[in-house]
């Protein structure tokens, strides 16, 4: 492909290998999503049932999107606005198109405010858990400590702040010496703290119950709710649809097999889901707790689990560091897109496109921020009672709304715009069948799938009003 359209001085950047790719989009995928989210939801939905449609999501329509995402970003090897605007001119079909990428950088930076609010608390929590003060707390006692900190705007801003810093020092150092690095250091750490803490959980906790509790499927819990919100939960988890895995797709080699490289990155964003269930749960029902208490969830339960366990300062003090590190290699995926764009096509410098970017989600981060205390307001949403105003509007605007559509743009935009012998040679798989099945996949089950779940927002919500 000619570079006419991108910048003279601009020189588009590439990992070093694709196992540096594997580790970065690993990084995205696994964040606050897996340990915070994944559990939460899992608990507000019945547990098993939940699980088994999240398992669902993933594979039908997780995996060709995630393979379209690749794809297309290492064919243009542009930003996702660029990306989607080159192939859709190479197609022959309208720059209309490009609006995949934008709705994209959109939907980074509303992600990018709540979730540094989240990691701020993971901060918060890294010294109250090391200094040992939570840990010897009654399980009535964790829960009021949550709440003052969640409540306190001062406190809020102060780590959202922080975290903030830290997102767009590494974004501004650009692709190998700032994002390479990071997730090179921080990932494989965090996998050996997740599975030290699942053999405690084994252990020591209700391992039974915890079990049962994620595997054990009840039909009748499968509301629209649980649908719909597992597979956003899909989308989320993945970091699919906004254009992440597309923008670091565009930095990989060409030479690299896209088929296996997804099934790699989606197995581990699969098992660290499961694993961080197989930790909380079976410490929830060990304290009489509620499984489905929402995002103040880990706050209440990890305390109490590291408060039992010799040497619980120090293991706790690690989980919640490891948690800011797994947190920390989704941020910076999530405002790389926006950053791309601004250094490719407006030729702004790396460093001060990060600020921009960073300064824009931080402002935005402030709904979020006081969400959980002044600004705090209930409303309903498929029948469940949301306490936690712009914070929950945000998350689900996001999660269930522009995620699923920017995937089923993307994924149609794979299997339906882009010529079928382009999009073979690309995928370049081994076998026709598996080519085929992607092209089944992306043409017809994943948009079938996602518009099917899609009609059940509307419709639920007006059903449940
Ligand atoms: N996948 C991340 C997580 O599970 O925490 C969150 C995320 C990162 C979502 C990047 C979307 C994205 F583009």
């Amino acid at each position: 492909m000619t570079d006419r359209d991108a910048g003279v001085r601009y020189v588009h950047p590439e990992w070093s290998s694709r196992w540096a790719f594997v580790l970065a989009a690993t990084g995205s995928a696994v964040g606050l999503g897996n340990v915070w989210k994944f559990p939460y939801m899992a608990g507000a939905g019945g547990g098993g049932a939940f699980v088994l449609v999240y398992i669902f999501c993933v594979a039908l329509i997780g995996v060709p999107i995630m393979m379209s995402e690749i794809m297309l970003g290492r064919r243009a090897r542009r930003s996702p606005v660029n990306t989607m605007r080159v192939l859709a001119r190479e197609a022959g079909a309208s720059p209309i198109w490009q609006l995949v990428g934008w709705m994209g950088m959109v939907t980074g930076f509303l992600i990018l405010s709540f979730y540094s609010v989240v990691a701020g608390w993971t901060m918060a929590y890294v010294f109250r858990v090391a200094d040992g003060a939570i840990l010897a707390q009654s399980p009535l006692g964790v829960r009021q400590a949550f709440g003052a900190l969640v409540g306190d705007p001062r406190q809020g801003l102060l780590w959202h702040t922080l975290f903030m810093l830290m997102t767009t020092a590494v974004v501004a150092r650009g692709v190998r010496a700032g994002l390479e690095r990071a997730v090179k250091l921080m990932m494989p750490a965090l996998f050996l703290l997740l599975l030290a803490l699942v053999f405690y959980a084994v252990r020591n906790g209700a391992f039974r119950e915890g079990f049962e509790f994620l595997f054990r499927t009840d039909f009748t819990k499968l509301t629209p709710a649980v649908l719909l919100g597992a597979m956003g939960q899909a989308f989320f988890s993945l970091s699919l649809g906004m254009g992440a895995i597309m923008v670091y797709g565009s930095y990989l080699p060409r030479r690299s097999s896209i088929a296996g490289t997804t099934l790699v990155i989606v197995a581990a964003d699969t098992m660290v889901a499961l694993l961080a269930g197989l930790a909380v749960f079976p410490i929830v029902f060990a304290n009489g707790m509620e499984p489905a208490s929402g995002p103040s969830l880990i706050f209440q339960t990890l305390p109490l689990a590291f408060g039992q366990m010799p040497g619980g300062a120090v293991w706790g003090g690690l989980f919640f560091v490891l948690l800011v590190l797994a947190a920390w290699t989704s941020s910076i995926s999530l405002i790389e897109p926006a950053v791309a764009w601004l250094t490719e096509a407006r030729g702004v410098h790396r460093a001060a496109a990060s600020a921009l970017a960073g300064l824009l989600a931080w402002s935005l981060g402030i709904l979020t921020v006081m969400s959980f205390s002044d600004w705090a307001f209930e409303f309903k949403f498929l029948g469940m009672q949301k306490a936690n105003g712009f914070f929950d509007i945000l998350d689900i605007l996001t999660t269930n709304l522009t995620l699923p559509l920017g995937g089923i743009l993307i994924v149609a935009f794979a299997g339906w715009v882009m010529p079928r012998a382009l999009a073979g040679e690309e995928l370049d798989v081994r076998s026709r069948t598996a080519f085929e099945l992607w092209s089944w996949l992306a043409r017809y089950v994943a948009p079938a799938l996602v518009t099917v779940l899609l009609v059940f927002l509307l419709l639920g919500n007006y059903l449940y009003a």
